[in-house]
């Protein structure tokens, strides 16, 4: 059995307990995403499996035979950055930058789920969509902390990328 990281077929880890990040980082060498708490707090380890965001850190990997998985590796083209990884650097949105790579996961995945019309917890409507209004972008990247406190920077750059889903 295999899943697909960044495009190409991995075998699962014989051992059902190994977790996704650890498979990630420790076996694939894939260490740009980050173990922060290892227990679902910080959003470190967030990834995207076919498009969704999730905790790699909370997710066996045995669990996602025959899914995709991307990391911040996978989100570049060459030698280009993704339109959101240089909108970080434009708005000096990171200082260590150990939480970068979990942020920008995080937000093309929240984008996916604002688009499809998931409501969050300060969405004022159950039936009109939410627009990326910055309540309603801290409100969704909430779960992606940064010790640093480069929120500020963090959110100009997703609506640098994202501002155009209004409601
Ligand atoms: Fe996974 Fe912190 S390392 S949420
Ligand atoms: Fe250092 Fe976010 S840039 S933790």
């Amino acid at each position: 059995m295999t899943l697909f990281v960044n495009g190409s077929p991995v075998p699962l880890p014989d051992d059902p307990r190994v977790s996704l990040l650890d498979l990630l980082r420790e076996r694939l060498h894939l260490s740009g995403t980050k173990k922060g708490c290892n227990q679902g707090a910080c959003g470190a380890c967030t990834v995207l499996v076919d498009g969704e965001r999730i905790l790699s850190c909370l997710a066996l990997a045995v669990q996602y035979a025959g899914r995709s998985v991307t990391t911040i590796e996978g989100l570049t083209e060459g030698e280009a950055l993704h339109p959101l990884q240089a909108a970080f650097v434009a708005h000096d949105a990171f200082q260590c930058g150990y939480c970068t790579p979990g942020q920008i996961c995080s937000a093309i995945g929240m984008v996916a789920e604002l688009r499809r019309g998931s409501p969050s917890n300060v969405t004022q409507s159950l039936t009109a969509p939410a627009g990326l209004t910055r309540d309603e972008l801290r409100e969704r990247m909430s779960g992606n902390l940064c010790r640093c406190g480069a929120h500020n920077g963090i959110v100009d750059a997703i609506l640098d990328v994202y501002g155009e889903v209004a409601a």
